[in-house]
């Protein structure tokens, strides 16, 4: 027997098959055993959910032998004839094809006859909103009074593209997406039939895939059928369907838990390297942290979470390094990306940038515990003698006597003049950005520029590793020093005194952290 795909031959034929849409069944099957049934029918949804299958069960209910009925008994010819395509008084018209007014002229012509044997002549028209206006108008007239022997059903995947007059006039059925444990169900089925087994996850992954369209599903299964020898394996649905296996998100969560930035920019590297689109993974890892958000709220709402168990079970592990406020600013920082990278030439380094904020983000966004940590060690510097690893690494005082600039403070005012305006030529931007800073402190090899809090954003410029690391490089030319340099904004202050400039130490400890001062009052001080 020649093939035929699993969505043709998997048809639903009776009401009872229709998964999802139980709400139109009952409906329509109510509709007939109260004998309460309209002549226009409009069903509208994505497409693949039932709404063909819904209106040919339909129609097989009002025209079977024993019809009107809600059992419609699929053996007598009105339903053999409707189920295999050949029933004359089943009139299936394509709007997209046929959607000028000539052709809905045609049609008001033809409804006048009577059906050939059934009781009803039936009418579906799909993708009724592609009909020009001009047709919409001729069906109106139609619609208003049509004979008693015709039932039209429309099908649309775009109702808002249907005019509110064709609306209004007929019974509005709005198709729901399936769920996806209903889709597996279906799918394991058609499995038992060719005799192929599946793993679990692998199902839940083609199910998924499909957004709800039972057809979509169909097609992918379709296809691993093809492609799987014996057993559909999770790894084999992510390749066919080449979107990236669910792990990856995990090994992203993990980087970001873990402040290690090099893994998730390998990973984004391998991942942009397999032909990943820098979009499928912005959108992917917003879901994957709108799910962990869901997770960490509250037992109620979890079942939101569409994932196997295993993912959820991986994902619940994360939740001792994330708390819900976390989720929240990593998730406004990826919608953030989201919208920067779309149409951006520079997506991937956009992508990347915020790979750095997300791995560093417990700095930026809790400096509760990084203030805390500066405390600590400061006590412990001021106790006692340097840091153990600045021991190591920085030379002793007399190799550099000569390049220090430490408080030299007549000659800083000069000094900055000079760097200000070596930038002017250089870069404009930058000239501007430290021209803003408040302070700047020669120190021990490291000249820390202080920005106010209200100058944020020049800091965050100037602080950026490529810029920075440019402004220490042409300091150090112009100079002809070996400085390094700490930018700083501004902490707390005492008002009406002048901040006390940041202690070498402190200073130092930034440095070597990579971190910055935020006040407390900003994030609520908890
Ligand atoms: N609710 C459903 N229950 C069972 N199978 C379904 C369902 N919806 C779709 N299918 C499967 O998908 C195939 C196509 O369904 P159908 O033609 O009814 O979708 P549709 O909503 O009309 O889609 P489109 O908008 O693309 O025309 C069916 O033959 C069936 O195999
Ligand atoms: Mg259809
Ligand atoms: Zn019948």
């Amino acid at each position: 027997m020649a093939y035929i795909v699993t969505a043709r031959k998997y048809r639903p034929q009776v009401f009872e098959e229709l998964v999802g849409q139980e709400h139109i069944a009952n409906t329509l099957k109510n509709a007939i055993l109260k004998e309460r049934v309209g002549h226009a029918y409009i069903f509208s949804g994505p497409r693949g959910i039932g709404k063909t299958s819904a209106a040919r069960i339909f129609a097989k209910a009002l025209n079977c032998k024993n019809g009107p009925t809600p059992t419609p008994c699929n053996e007598c010819t009105f339903c053999t004839e409707i189920t295999e395509g050949r029933s004359l008084d089943l009139v299936e018209i394509d709007g997209a094809s046929n959607r000028r007014i000539d052709e809905i002229r045609q049609l008001r012509e033809n409804i006048r006859f009577v059906p050939s044997a059934a009781k009803y002549k039936i009418y579906i028209i799909d993708e009724v909103h592609m009909l020009t206006s001009e047709a919409f108008n001729a069906l109106l007239k139609t619609l208003e009074e049509p004979p008693s022997h015709v039932i039209f059903m429309f099908a649309t995947t775009e109702i808002n593209k249907v005019p509110q007059t064709i609306r209004s006039r007929c019974q509005q059925f709005v198709f729901k997406r399936i769920a996806i444990p209903e889709i597996v169900k279906m799918l394991k089925k058609v499995l038992r039939d060719v005799s192929m087994e599946a793993e679990e996850d692998a199902l839940f992954w083609i199910a998924k895939s499909a957004v709800g369209a039972m057809r979509d599903a169909q097609s992918v299964l379709d296809q691993m059928i093809s492609y799987c020898e014996g057993t559909i394996k999770e790894e084999d649905v992510f390749y066919v369907l080449g979107i990236p296996s669910y792990d990856i998100y995990h090994e992203f969560a993990r980087s970001i838990a873990g402040e290690d930035f090099s893994t998730a920019v390998s990973l984004l590297d391998k991942l942009l390297r397999d032909g990943m689109e820098v979009s499928t993974l912005v959108t992917g890892l917003i879901e994957y942290f709108r799910n962990l958000y869901i997770l960490a709220a509250d037992k109620e709402t979890s079942n939101l979470v569409d994932l196997p168990e295993q993912d959820i079970d991986t994902m619940k592990s994360f939740l001792s390094s994330f708390t819900k406020k976390d989720i929240n600013n990593i998730l406004v920082l990826l919608s953030r990306t989201y919208l920067d990278t779309k149409n951006s030439g520079l997506a991937r380094e956009l992508l990347e940038i915020t790979l750095i904020k997300l791995v560093r983000y417990k700095d930026i966004i809790q400096p509760v515990s990084l203030i805390k940590r500066l405390e600590e060690l400061k006590q412990k510097i001021t106790a006692g003698g340097q840091v153990a690893d600045e021991k190591k690494n920085t030379p002793p005082p007399e190799d550099n006597e000569e390049k220090d600039v430490s408080n030299a403070s007549e000659d800083n005012a000069d000094m900055i003049k000079r760097i200000i305006s070596h930038f002017s030529k250089k870069r404009r931007a930058i000239a501007e950005f430290l021209n803003r800073a408040k302070k700047y402190n020669f120190d021990n090899n490291l000249l820390t520029v202080t920005y106010e809090q209200n100058e944020r954003l020049s800091y965050e410029h100037v602080n950026e590793d490529s810029t920075k690391k440019f402004i220490e490089k042409e300091i150090n030319k112009l100079l002809q020093l070996d400085i390094r340099v700490n930018f700083v904004i501004n902490n707390r202050k005492a008002p009406g005194k002048e901040d006390p400039p940041l202690s070498p130490e402190v200073s130092k400890v930034i440095d070597v952290f990579k971190g910055e001062i935020i006040p407390n009052n900003n994030y609520g001080g908890n």
